[in-house]
């Protein structure tokens, strides 16, 4: 064994850097290139490496202290001969570890009013070439401010993020996850709003720390359902991760979502005892029977190599189809689900329906059963608010909502899209069957705002056009039911007297049965097909 200091490596340009976090304790066995400590600049972060495998003597400085290139930060004894007391870590190993941060964000563009396109490109990545997009954080009409993340791009050793130079609408998008790009390749158009020129860019925009991450991507059009845990508090669009390369290696290790855990560094910097925190808090929990986990302790499904038995073809998911495999998992794990069945007889309706079709050419809407159905369900929602509500299993708490806005789930070619109706309670059918229309084109076209697909207390899944007789949908957490609705077929109903031929549609609601009870359910269905059955009491 031999001592060997550890020294402050080639920090790539920087001058005084601060120590942000002490990876190690003294008497800590690290292998060779192990992180020590991080340092961060006002442009990067940077992990200092173990210069050899050994022991930790004795650490030097402390969380705060400013260091410069060639400053010892401690002490070890390492393994067998390998090390000197002179030999600090190689500069190339630090550099490697330093996450490129952008450029800085270009001044103030022209100061005329009025709108300019501008194609935005990959700044300098220090060095970096053929980096692979990991995540692209907006989507096309996304309204961003200046230094939002574009995309997220992702070294072997460095995440970084590509922060927009101004405010503006984002338009076409130039690259896609997985492409691989350079310094000046074309990433998005933006169109940026020049109101006199005040509004543009952030005059100085603080450069973002290049491991900074976005918490998800900002919300995006395609965005499926956001069933989650009941306890789930998705983060605010825009929060940044702040943490260096070694946490997030942890957290990808050890599976945890960094958006969710709370740093404890300076500036909110999530260090690696919080990573640890959190995931011990979550295996308690899940242990304890607590609604976050997400199945955690259920066997995995092992895929067998398929190509034995005959030829196959992989294909990547696309971001919707994993948020919502994602989703629904977590839904379907999380919640206690039981579906309730009823047949509404809807004949009259189906003849008032049909009785509106010449008026419902005169306004050029189409009225399906979808508005009735809508409103028949804020009428329910309405008369058994238990249904209005969501519940957080942690602080033990059900959140009643004082408005009723439902979701519709809408078939699309790239996936399944909920846009939601606010106030349907206070909206007429030819409303709710105009506004229907136009949010399930917008879903199909891919042009839902974020917006426009958030607050749901309820959704209805209607596959009534397409064929069935019955399903049960899971509930989009944390909306506590859910209404499918099925095919609707002419069947026999006796009337006391005699067998008579009348429309019946099928309804299944799943429900969150820690939330709903199954007498409160069976009202549920009795109010829907009442109200179905009978329209005019629609108006009461
Ligand atoms: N029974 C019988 N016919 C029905 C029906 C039902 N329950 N619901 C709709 N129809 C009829 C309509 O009246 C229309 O017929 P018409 O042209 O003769 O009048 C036809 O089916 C097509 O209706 P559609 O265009 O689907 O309109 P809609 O307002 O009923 O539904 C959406 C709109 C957006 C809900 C629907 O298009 C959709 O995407 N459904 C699928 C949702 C889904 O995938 N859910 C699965 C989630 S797991």
């Amino acid at each position: 064994m031999s001592e060997q200091e550890i020294k402050v490596p080639d920090l790539g340009g920087a001058d005084e850097v601060e120590v942000i976090e002490i990876i190690v304790s003294e008497g800590d066995s690290v292998a060779e290139e192990d992180p020590i400590l991080t340092v961060e600049s006002d442009k990067a972060s940077v992990e200092l490496p173990a210069p050899a495998a050994g022991k930790i003597a004795k650490i030097t400085v402390k969380v705060g202290d400013k260091v410069r290139e060639g400053d010892v930060v401690g002490v070890m004894a390492a393994d067998g001969d390998a090390g000197s007391a002179e030999q600090s870590a190689p500069a190339e190993e630090s550099e490697e570890k330093v996450e490129a941060a952008p450029e800085e964000p270009k001044p103030a563009p022209k100061k005329s009013g009025g709108s300019r396109k501008e194609t935005i490109k990959v700044p300098s990545l220090d060095g970096m070439e053929n980096v692979p997009v990991i995540e692209v954080n907006v989507s096309e009409g996304d309204t961003i401010e200046a230094e939002s993340a574009l995309v997220t791009v992702e070294s072997d050793k460095a995440t970084m993020e590509v922060p927009s130079p101004y405010a503006g609408k984002v338009g076409k998008i130039l690259v896609k996850e997985g492409d691989k790009v350079s310094e000046g390749d074309e990433l998005v158009e933006l169109t940026i709003e020049e109101e006199g020129g005040e509004k543009s860019p952030a005059a100085e925009p603080e450069k973002p720390a290049a491991s900074e991450q976005p918490a998800q991507p900002s919300a995006k059009p395609e965005a499926a359902p956001q069933p989650q845990g009941s306890t789930y508090e998705p983060p605010a669009p825009g929060t940044k991760v702040h943490a260096g390369p070694a946490v997030r290696k942890l957290a990808r290790e050890l599976g945890a979502d960094l958006t969710r855990v709370k740093g404890s560094g300076p500036k909110g910097r999530i260090v690696k005892d919080d990573v640890q925190a959190y995931v011990k808090s979550q295996l308690q929990q899940s242990q304890q029977g607590g609604s976050v986990g997400t199945g955690s302790g259920i066997p995995g499904v092992k895929l067998p190599d398929f190509s034995q038995f005959g030829d196959i073809e992989k294909e990547s998911m696309s971001r919707m189809m994993a948020a919502t495999a994602t989703n629904m998992q977590r839904s379907w794990l999380n919640v206690p689900h039981v579906t309730q069945f009823e047949d509404a007889d809807i004949t009259d309706m189906e003849d008032f329906r049909k009785s509106q079709k010449a008026a419902g050419e005169k306004r050029g809407v189409k009225m399906t059963p979808l508005p009735f159905l809508l409103k028949a369900c804020a009428n329910a929602l309405a008369e058994l608010p238990q249904f209005n509500v969501s519940i957080d299993m942690e602080k033990k708490e059900v959140i009643r909502k004082k408005y009723i806005h439902i979701g519709i789930a809408v078939d699309t070619p790239h996936g399944l899209m909920v846009p939601v109706i606010r106030d349907v309670d206070k909206k007429g059918l030819w409303e709710l069957a105009a506004e229907s229309a136009e949010l399930a084109k917008k879903a199909r076209d891919k042009q839902l705002k974020p917006a426009e697909m958030q607050g749901a207390c309820f959704t209805i899944t209607s596959l009534g056009g397409i064929g069935g007789t019955a399903f049960t949908p899971i509930v989009n957490t944390p909306e506590v039911a859910i209404l499918g609705v099925s095919k609707a077929a002419m069947k026999p109903v006796w009337d006391g007297k005699e067998f008579q031929p009348r429309l019946m549609l099928p309804l299944s609601l799943s429900y969150d049965h820690r939330a709903v009870n199954g007498a409160d359910a069976a009202r549920f269905t009795s109010a829907l097909a009442q109200s179905l059955g009978d329209i005019r009491t629609l108006l009461l």
